[in-house]
């Protein structure tokens, strides 16, 4: 069932939804089966202590109540409320507990999930919407699991047991005493199809506003810089406006739903007061026959009151559970291949053929007709801005699918290779640098958490970011802040680079990883990690000719095509493009000179 038929339907759970959450309570159903036991153990004892007022009115009425019978009656009823109160603890223990394995188990699934996901999925998705998902969406599965199955199993338990009382008491009264039922349970089902779809608002709104915060706050300071704080809080303060909207017609369901339970609830109460009353009057049944029928009419009153509450969580949860489950039914389209046996890929030789590929929902493509191959030794690629450098990198590290027969990765077909052994045949310096809110020992160590401090400084050197690093007063421990806030661009990139060498990977693929340094300091590096290349597949990506001048090959790449390819003094002569920048870039440094 699509999500939008259930809207339309009002069903609360679909089966397909309920895929999802089946095999927890299959996990827990002793726990389950306890709670329930204890919270009809709460239900038997509401229900036994009208048989003791009865009993007690009775005596009084005709006259055989004596001081003994009295306090029988009151010490039973006292023993049935310690009853109540030890039935009650447990339920809640344990049926609330179930409710957070729940949720703890769905949180685990999706986030374990969401890591198997490819870019594509996470291009379509915000983050806020994640984070709105594993918040709100998750809360409110907590709570139709938790407190709304309990009102559910009770409001269901304590309807059908009180009538049984009552009709044991009376039929006729109990029958007029229903009549209002229906009524109530018609126009229940004709608001909660309206929840639904007011929810499913609520839930997107809330996703949009998360994100935004989620945005504005990353981006704080050029925010600032462009003076856009007064924009971005009437942005959020109209995204406020629409959700308060959204929450307020929700409300109005709501607030028609309660009160309307609760009138139907006095309904019955005036008509049980009106012809109990007179059966009582006329001796068809005892004062105390009438004492404990509305004390069960009073009983029925929570459970009309709770098919609104219900009904309410279970929508929710609903629309919630519909919207986690939309984002398990998405796979990766990157075929993962599932194997026994290893690939220890030594050679790092990698080859290409006519790989052309664009991005979703784009008819440009970003590589057109690749065809390249890489051994061993250090290959350089250069190209305008947008000519499909940083896509080729994403396809070479399996970011994004290829077709069969297209890229090949130690003479085999990396369709048949597993994801993993791939990616880990790979140390990959990606364009933007991207570090993590911890320590800087933490961050170089990223691909290799057990590595011995020994080894992080050797590659920060080699980086020629270990002096910089032991000036900081925590050295290697100093934290850096929220994705690195606390370092320069191209200390950023200097840690990113110690990172990959630190992986001693066959295939080292640097984007444009040394940007933000200056040439003296670029040149230098080079040279302090030629040794961690030597005998690996290396491909070096740079807008600056100057890095590349030794490389055994130089590839040049425009408008997603490979244009040309050779050593420096080759490309110098033949092609156009290449002697140009190489002519643009030695007369700036001249003219810097
Ligand atoms: N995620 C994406 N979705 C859609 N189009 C994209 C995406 N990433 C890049 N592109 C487009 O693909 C083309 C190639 O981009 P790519 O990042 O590969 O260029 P590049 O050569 O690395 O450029 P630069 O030198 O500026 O880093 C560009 O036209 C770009 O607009
Ligand atoms: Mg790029």
């Amino acid at each position: 069932m699509t999500d939008k038929s259930a809207i339309k339907s009002g069903r609360f759970f679909s089966a397909k939804n309920l895929f999802l959450v089946i095999p927890v309570f299959r996990r827990h159903r002793l726990r389950l089966i306890l709670g329930v036991i204890a919270l009809l153990g709460v239900d038997s004892f509401q229900l036994l202590t009208p048989r003791f007022i009865k009993r007690a009115v009775d005596a009084l009425e005709d006259g055989t109540a004596s001081g003994a019978i009295l306090i029988q009656c009151a010490g039973y009823i006292l023993l049935l409320a310690v009853g109540i109160a030890c039935c009650r603890f447990v339920w809640r223990y344990l049926i609330i507990g179930f409710s957070r394995l729940l949720e703890r188990d769905l949180r685990d699934r999706l986030v374990a999930h969401l890591l198997t996901l490819d870019r594509r999925f996470f291009q379509r998705h915000t983050t806020g919407e994640l984070m709105a998902l594993s918040s709100n969406d998750l809360a409110a599965v907590q709570l139709a699991t938790g407190m709304g199955m309990v009102a559910a199993v009770d409001a269901l338990v304590m309807t059908l047991a009180a009538l049984g009382c009552m009709a044991y008491i009376n039929p006729t009264l109990t029958v007029i005493a229903v009549a209002p039922m229906p009524v109530l349970a018609i126009t229940t089902r004709m608001l909660s199809a309206r929840l639904h779809k007011r929810f499913n608002k609520v839930q997107e709104q809330f996703a949009a506003m998360t994100e935004f915060a989620r945005s504005t706050i990353s981006s704080i300071h050029l925010l600032k810089a462009y003076t856009q704080e007064q924009s971005q809080v009437e942005q959020y303060g109209r995204m406020g406006k629409v959700y308060v909207h959204h929450n307020l017609k929700v409300a109005i369901i709501q607030g028609l739903l309660f009160p309307f339970s609760s009138l139907i609830g006095n309904c019955s109460l005036l008509l049980v007061l009106f012809f109990g009353g007179r059966l009582t009057v006329l001796g068809t049944i005892t004062i105390g026959d009438f004492v404990a029928f509305m004390s069960y009419l009073f009983m029925l009153t929570w459970p009309m009151m709770a098919i609104g509450w219900v009904t309410n969580l279970f929508q929710r949860g609903a629309t919630s559970l519909a919207r986690i489950n939309r984002i398990f039914s998405e796979e990766s389209e990157l075929r993962d291949v599932v194997s026994e046996e290893s690939f220890p890929l030594q050679s790092g030789g990698m080859e290409v053929k006519k790989l052309s590929f664009a991005y979703p929902g784009q008819t440009t493509p970003a590589l057109d007709g690749v065809t390249v191959s890489f051994t061993q030794g250090v290959v350089g690629v250069i190209g305008k801005t947008g000519s499909g450098k940083t896509t080729l990198c994403h396809i070479l590290t399996r970011l994004y699918p290829v077709a069969d027969g297209v890229f090949f990765l130690g003479g085999r077909d990396v369709n048949t290779l597993p994801l993993a052994t791939v990616r880990n045949a790979i140390a990959y310096v990606p364009q933007e640098a991207t570090i993590f809110s911890e320590t800087i020992q933490a961050n170089i160590a990223l691909g290799k958490i057990d590595a011995g401090m020994e080894e992080i400084e050797k590659v920060a050197r080699a980086a020629s970011i270990h002096d910089e690093i032991i000036s900081f007063a925590d050295g290697y421990q100093s934290r850096v802040g929220e994705k690195g806030v606390k370092l320069s661009g191209g200390q950023k990139q200097r840690i990113a680079l110690a990172r990959a060498l630190l992986l001693d990977r066959p295939i080292v693929i640097i984007d444009d990883g040394l940007s933000a340094v200056d040439t003296e300091t670029e040149h230098v590096i080079l040279q302090q990690i030629a040794p961690y290349l030597k005998g690996k597949t290396c491909i070096v990506i740079s807008h600056r000719i100057a890095p590349l001048v030794e490389a055994e090959q130089i590839l040049v790449m425009d408008n997603g095509k490979m244009v040309a390819q050779g050593d420096h003094q080759s490309l110098l002569e033949s092609n156009a493009f290449y002697a140009t920048i190489y002519s643009h870039q030695t007369e700036s440094l001249l003219g810097e000179g």
